[in-house]
């Protein structure tokens, strides 16, 4: 018997290198080796832009696409749409009493997150929504409702994972041993900085490169990427450790490549201004093979539609099944 995963995305925008590195390449690792449920998170995406729906819907089928163009093999995961499952949302209902309202208050990653979503709730979090506050209850449904085990994150996920776990021995103590304890699975590169240095790339800090970024918009993106502050000549010796150009360099160009850059540098032997060129053209060759695979599915739009129908028909399968050992256990089978 192959051992489930399972992992989400919410559909609020393109992939980004950082979500490359941080999470997706582990995803291609394990396609062939566990039975794969792959979450288009729309509901959990709706906690926080409930006021845009338009933007979900379209960013479920932009992200699948994405997802298709790195090579993930709609043959070995199941793509689906988490509100193609009720299931999850009745599990929720029901993980919510084993939960305290302070103990979601003191989730990390929630708390974190209220902190950068001022204008949607509030300065302090006084307007904070039951559903957003909620969300790590349901994220707990969307894992154990389909007996996932093993769960593909970057780090910032932990605290929801830790939460899930909680709620899964409190489950466990009061309806019997039914649920597994989710093992969170980290990618080797956890967090990819942004190109203006910061420790997150992301869409609100317009320090991300995007899988589906032309030639022109990358060219743009790396030649203000941040660099040594003292190298002011082309021949000044610099520290690339503190270079933004180098950390990319070492995310996409070979070692022999990577260490080229790095001693050259330091010796005062490379001018960034070539340098950012490399990058550029490295990129470049980096994103084509992914963004070749993209065009096809953007050609089949048909194509997208039948991956995530027959992917959400068996998650709908194997969600079914375990709700009913849930619901016995629970004493609600009638
Ligand atoms: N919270 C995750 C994120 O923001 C997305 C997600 C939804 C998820 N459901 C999940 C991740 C289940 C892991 C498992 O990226
Ligand atoms: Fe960075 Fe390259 Fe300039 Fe060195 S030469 S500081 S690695 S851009």
């Amino acid at each position: 018997m192959k051992k489930t995963i399972l992992t989400g995305l919410r559909p609020t925008g393109n992939l980004h290198l950082g979500h490359y590195f941080g999470a997706c390449q582990n995803y291609l690792k394990m396609q062939d080796q566990y039975e794969f449920y792959l979450e288009i998170a729309d509901v959990q995406a709706l906690t926080d832009n409930f006021q845009h729906p338009e933007k979900v819907r379209l960013n479920v089928f932009e992200i699948t696409k994405d997802l298709l163009a790195i090579g993930l093999d709609p043959a070995k995961v199941n793509f689906f749409i988490q509100s193609k499952i009720p299931e999850i949302a009745e599990l929720t209902i029901f993980y919510s009493n084993l939960v305290t309202v302070s103990r979601l208050e003191r989730n990390p990653t929630v708390k974190s997150e209220i902190g950068q979503k001022k204008e949607l709730f509030g300065a302090n979090g006084e307007s904070i929504t039951y559903g957003f506050l909620g969300y790590p209850v349901s994220q707990a449904a969307d894992i154990t409702v389909f007996d996932g085990e093993l769960v593909p994150v970057g780090d910032d996920q932990l605290p929801l994972l830790e939460q899930c776990r909680e709620i899964v021995r409190k489950f466990n103590s009061i309806y019997g041993k039914i649920l597994k304890e989710p093992q969170q699975v980290l990618s080797s590169t956890t967090r990819v900085k942004g190109l203006d240095g910061n420790e997150k790339m992301g869409k609100s800090l317009g320090n991300a490169i995007y899988l589906v970024d032309d030639l022109d918009t990358i060219q743009k993106k790396v030649m203000n990427a941040v660099t040594d502050p003292k190298k002011i000549k082309k021949d000044d010796p610099a520290d690339p450790s503190i270079c933004m150009v180098f950390y990319y360099h070492q995310l996409v160009n070979s070692k022999d490549t990577v260490s080229k850059v790095c001693t050259e540098c330091k010796k005062g032997k490379r001018g960034c201004v070539q340098c950012k060129k490399e990058l550029i053209e490295a990129m470049y060759q980096f994103l084509q093979p992914i963004q070749q695979r993209r065009r096809y599915y953007e050609e089949h739009e048909e194509v997208v539609l039948d991956i995530l129908e027959q992917g959400s028909k068996k998650a709908k399968k194997k969600a079914t099944q375990q709700m009913k050992k849930i619901k016995q256990a629970m004493k609600i089978d009638y």
